[in-house]
């Protein structure tokens, strides 16, 4: 079975060929983060019309790259949800119209599905069950994955996502959207012990996140400090270090509580590099194994999607030409 994957949820257009004997044929990727970053953010209006712009030439570019075509292509997947539902809605309809054209089945696929199941791209793939942290831009949680389709969620962020308690602290640095990234790398020249942020939900049993107080302490520790640059160094590495220890703490205790010793890590968080050696160190300890998604297949891609909706077309679903997508939806 050969599957194109679309990927449109947010600000990067991902389209992929995935083929479940030859593994990943193609994938091509728009990201429109230039275009965003004037306005210190995604403008949904302007994602949607760009996704519009880029979408056929990058499906011709990934056919193409996958020498395929119309004849040896058996199935479409799209994000169908969770995202903005003018950028869903463009994937979406290409999707299902060249699925209509061809006669073939779609399948809309859950966003963060798509995400847990990026490190099954890679050569070394993790064996069912795990647990898997999933940090984005829009999402923190920590599932227990028995399997595709088979999910339970045993935690997840009651307010702001960890990706987006990095933009957010990177913005008040004075740095630029998307700030992650970015905060990570200043990071890399701060000095540890300046500074001692708090550990969110640690103190209190449980899974769930909260990560918006954090933005707000840096945001008081930023206006106390003054404008040197190894000052705003040292602050990005004391939010760093805080957010892997929360995450740290709670993955710990996620495989305490569930018995497992299988950890995957994915989101577009997961390819700091300062959360993996953390992760890394975490799982020696334990004598448990971790796994990531390569690092292009961290961050929104077509590839995670083909290879979700793969696995769930083979399993005979299908999502029909008339389901609407779903901007809100819950894994
Ligand atoms: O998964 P993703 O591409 O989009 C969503 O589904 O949200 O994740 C994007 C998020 C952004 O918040 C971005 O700042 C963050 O992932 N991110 C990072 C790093 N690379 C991307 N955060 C920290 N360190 C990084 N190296
Ligand atoms: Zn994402």
């Amino acid at each position: 079975m050969r599957v194109l994957g679309i990927e449109t949820s947010c600000d990067e257009t991902g389209i992929a060929v995935y083929d479940d004997q030859q593994g990943l044929l193609s994938h091509t990727l728009y990201s429109q983060v230039k275009l965003h970053a004037d306005y210190g953010g995604v403008v949904p209006e302007l994602a949607s019309r760009d996704h519009v712009r880029k979408i056929i030439p990058l499906i011709q570019k990934a056919l193409d790259d996958a020498d395929s075509s119309q004849a040896d292509i058996d199935g479409i997947a799209y994000t169908r949800g969770p995202g903005l539902v003018g950028a869903l809605l463009v994937g979406a309809s290409v999707g299902r119209s060249i699925a209509y054209a061809w006669n073939i089945p779609t399948i809309g696929v859950h966003h963060m599905e798509g995400h847990l199941l990026a490190p099954m791209l890679e050569a070394s793939a993790p064996e069912f069950p795990f647990v898997a942290l999933l940090v984005s831009g829009g999402h923190s949680m920590l599932v227990r994955v028995d399997g595709i389709g088979s999910y339970e969620l045993l935690g997840e962020s009651i307010d702001d996502a960890a990706g987006e308690a990095f933009d957010k602290t990177a913005k008040l640095l004075g740095l630029d959207y998307p700030g992650g990234p970015l905060l990570a790398k200043l990071a890399e020249q701060g000095e540890p012990g300046h500074y001692k942020f708090p550990r969110p939900m640690t103190d209190r049993p449980g899974l769930d996140f909260s990560f918006s107080g954090l933005k707000t302490f840096a945001a008081n520790t930023i206006r106390d400090a003054d404008n040197n640059a190894q000052t705003k160094a040292n602050i990005a590495y004391a939010f760093q270090e805080a957010v892997i220890d929360t995450l740290i703490i709670k993955c710990r205790r996620a495989l305490q509580q569930t018995g497992l010793k299988r950890l995957v890590i994915a989101g577009g968080v997961s390819a700091n590099t300062a959360l993996r050696s953390a992760m890394t160190k975490l799982m020696n300890d334990v004598r448990g194994e971790v796994f990531y998604p390569g690092l292009s297949f961290c961050t929104d891609n077509g590839a995670m999607i083909a290879y979700a909706g793969l696995q769930r077309l083979k399993a005979g679903q299908t999502t029909a030409l008339s389901e609407s997508v779903v901007p809100r939806w819950p894994l």
